[in-house]
């Protein structure tokens, strides 16, 4: 049976260790174009275990996370025990009108309804303030990746491909940015990588079973990952960002 797109979207509470241990984070450039100059306060919306929370901390920002599982927020203290992290959600961040400079959406806006998600957004933001969202999108042009990929992906019925979003009224100037970088990864990695995703972890265990056991027989007979400890796994950051009126 398919999985339910709000079955998808909830299915994180059950990988939040796999998704801490493999997930990429975020090239400092993309983060750097994310942040309106003069910015203080952020939200990171949907922040899971805190991949782009940790680069926003880093930059001397005062961030907010907000995250519905609380599997995925634990992880988020665990890494970064300062940071405030509360439950809430794209319709109902929780946080009072205007109170932030930026919000961040990392790998989760095609979760939210764009329309109730856009005015909340445009709702915490103050006047002038920046909405960014973000994916990292592996780089199959790399014929190992691609292979990984056409594991994961086969039979899937949601896009694997992300175009620009449609951000509500309030906000506008819409600009895009892409953002090349290379990951330095374990091949012994890849598994976790694989179940940490919504598309595998919504199938049946026999059938999870299944696909992870093609990750490992890839990882042991692909040419380029066989007996390595780490490779190169390229990455393109795509991004889209806006400005509240
Ligand atoms: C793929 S993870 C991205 C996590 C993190 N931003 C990152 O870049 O690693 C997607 C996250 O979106 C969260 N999520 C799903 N539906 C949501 C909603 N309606 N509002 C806010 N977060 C949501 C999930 O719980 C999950 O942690």
């Amino acid at each position: 049976m398919t999985a339910s797109h709000g079955e998808r979207a909830g299915s994180f509470e059950h990988g939040a260790a796999d998704y801490a241990a493999s997930r990429p984070d975020y090239p400092d450039a993309a983060v750097d174009w994310a942040i309106p100059p003069g910015a203080r306060d952020v939200l990171d919306l949907a922040a899971g275990t805190g991949k782009l929370t940790a680069s926003l901390v880093g930059s001397g920002l005062d961030v907010v996370a907000v995250e519905p599982s609380a599997a995925m927020r634990a992880e988020l203290t665990r890494l970064l025990p300062h940071v405030r992290a509360l439950p809430g959600t794209a319709d109902a961040t929780g946080l009072p009108d205007e109170s932030v400079d930026a919000v961040t959406v990392a790998q989760a806006w095609h979760w939210f309804d764009p329309a109730t998600a856009s005015a909340e957004i445009a709702r915490v933001l103050r006047p002038g303030g920046r909405l960014t969202v973000l994916w990292n999108v592996r780089d199959e042009t790399e014929p190992w990746v691609a292979a990984f990929g056409e594991i994961l992906h086969r039979g899937d019925p949601m896009p694997t491909h992300y175009v620009q979003p449609a951000f509500g009224p309030r906000l506008e100037a819409v600009e895009a940015g892409e953002f090349r970088w290379t990951q330095r990864f374990r091949p012994a990695n890849l598994r976790a990588l694989a179940a940490s995703r919504s598309f595998l972890l919504t199938m049946t265990p026999d059938e999870r079973e299944a696909r992870l056991a093609e990750v490992d027989a890839l990882v042991a007979t692909h040419p380029t990952l066989a007996g390595q400890d780490v490779v190169d796994l390229p990455h393109v950051t795509r991004a889209w960002r806006a400005s509240r009126r």
